[in-house]
């Protein structure tokens, strides 16, 4: 099992660049299914998640190849059974196959996702959305079917804005007949994405970025070249990982404005950041001060960046609440900071962190990709060595993140 050492409080500095969303790359990917002829999909991050969802379009009878820093997707007929668990499991974002198949096929046959390690994760709001649009679905035996003679426009109201849900509702609702609303749509910018690159082949979706979507369906789709936007998870954790060794660095390839919920939070710490056209600059030489948190849909704080703030909170000046309201079980990254000597106490969703003035490197694992970042962090400001064990989970979601943070004058080493 390979593993990170780190050899921390080394202050980082200089520029990173990060990559394209794996967020939104996963569902685009996806939505390639919807196509006639072949998209090509530029600046897709080399990741694990990524070969995943390639390995599964793979399966579906779609042809997929690497072409420059992007993917060329074709699939003239997509084949509409995925039988097999081992892949819906290896990738949450499987599920957004249904909607294209079922709107590409008329049938879908899937593996039931199942929960992960942060929480249930139920997909009945996928579900109910595709009912509502006109499919029978049967559950039975780990697999969920849908089935439909046509889709048909409607009227969904989720009672959560889930980003996969309103994703996947989105993609089959493009080619029903007429118009869907969705509302209380997620609204986050890897919506908006989706939208935009739906459109280009040729949708005619309004309001993404909204809490209303309406989208018109039409008869056929085609393919065409998308860039994905910037990765803003990938970039708060460099932001975060720079704060943490009192750093100075410069994020480049970024949308400032979708980093608005994470810089305005910084900030707030006592971290200068200053915004470029597409690069921020995080100047953490100032004391830190301990801040609360609250996880919520865009625009409010990300959920995915929950864990390694809770890092940073970690050595700030007072004592921070941080409150986790979208996933029942994303505080696992807690027992191992205080392995490395962070004060920390959870109750029910709520975590009260006081800060220490400092951590110790220590023997640590990853146990999902957020809360493996949240450790590399956090060993980043330690005194000694920490071994992280179990990266494949950070490999799943960061792509050369020890390269990255090496460039930056971090000590981290891969170890095989
Ligand atoms: C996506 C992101 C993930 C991020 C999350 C929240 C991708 C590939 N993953 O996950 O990194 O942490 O958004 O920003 O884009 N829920 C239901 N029923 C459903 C669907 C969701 O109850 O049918 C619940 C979930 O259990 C969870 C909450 O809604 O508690 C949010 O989930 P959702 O927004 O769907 O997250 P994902 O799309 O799975």
């Amino acid at each position: 099992m390979p593993s990170f050492v780190v050899s921390g409080q080394k202050r980082l500095s200089g520029k990173v660049s990060v990559g394209g969303s794996k967020n939104s790359a996963l569902p685009i990917m996806a939505a390639s299914l919807l196509a006639q002829g072949c998209s090509t999909i530029y600046d897709v991050p080399a990741l694990l998640d990524i070969q995943n969802m390639t390995d599964l379009l793979t399966c579906l009878g779609a042809s997929v190849e690497k072409s420059g820093s992007g993917f060329s997707i074709c699939c003239q007929k997509p084949l509409c059974d995925i039988s097999s668990y081992e892949t819906v499991s290896r990738l949450r974002a499987s599920v957004l196959v249904m909607g294209p198949l079922l709107a590409r096929c008329g049938r879908v046959k899937i593996s039931m996702p199942g929960g992960c390690q942060i929480g249930s994760r139920p997909v009945d709001l996928h579900i109910k959305g595709m009912q509502a649009l006109g499919a029978k679905i049967t559950q039975g035996h780990g697999f969920i079917e849908a089935r439909c003679k046509s889709l048909t426009g409607t009227k969904i109201y989720l009672d959560f804005p889930s980003v996969g849900a309103t994703e996947n509702l989105m993609m089959a609702a493009s080619l029903a007949k007429g118009q869907t609303i969705i509302e209380n749509a997620a609204v986050e910018p890897e919506i908006v994405d989706l939208a935009n690159y739906i459109n280009l082949m040729g949708g005619k979706i309004v309001g993404a970025g909204t809490g209303t979507i309406r989208i018109t369906g039409v008869t056929e789709l085609n393919g065409q070249t998308h860039t994905v936007i910037p990765d803003r998870i990938e970039a708060g954790t460099y932001a975060a990982a720079a704060a943490i060794t009192r750093g100075r660095i410069q994020i480049d390839n970024v949308v400032p404005d979708h980093l608005k919920p994470i810089t305005s939070k910084l900030r707030e710490v006592g971290i200068a950041v200053t915004e470029g056209d597409s690069h921020i600059i995080v100047d953490a030489s100032d004391k830190q001060k301990a801040t609360d948190i609250k996880t919520l849909p865009y625009p409010g704080f990300p959920t995915d960046m929950q864990a390694p703030y809770s890092s940073l909170m970690s050595i700030a000046e007072g004592t921070s609440m941080v409150i986790e309201t979208i996933f029942e079980n994303r505080f696992l990254h807690m027992p191992e900071l205080v392995r490395m000597g962070a004060h920390v106490k959870i109750e029910g969703r709520t975590a009260v962190i006081e800060g220490t003035k400092k951590l110790s490197g220590a023997k640590v694992k990853a146990t999902d990709l957020r809360a493996g970042a949240a450790l590399v962090i956090a060993a980043l400001a330690a005194e000694g060595d920490t071994e992280i064990g179990e990266i494949e989970h950070i490999d799943r979601g960061y792509s050369e993140m020890d390269r990255k943070l090496t460039a930056l004058g971090a000590d981290i080493v891969r170890k095989d």
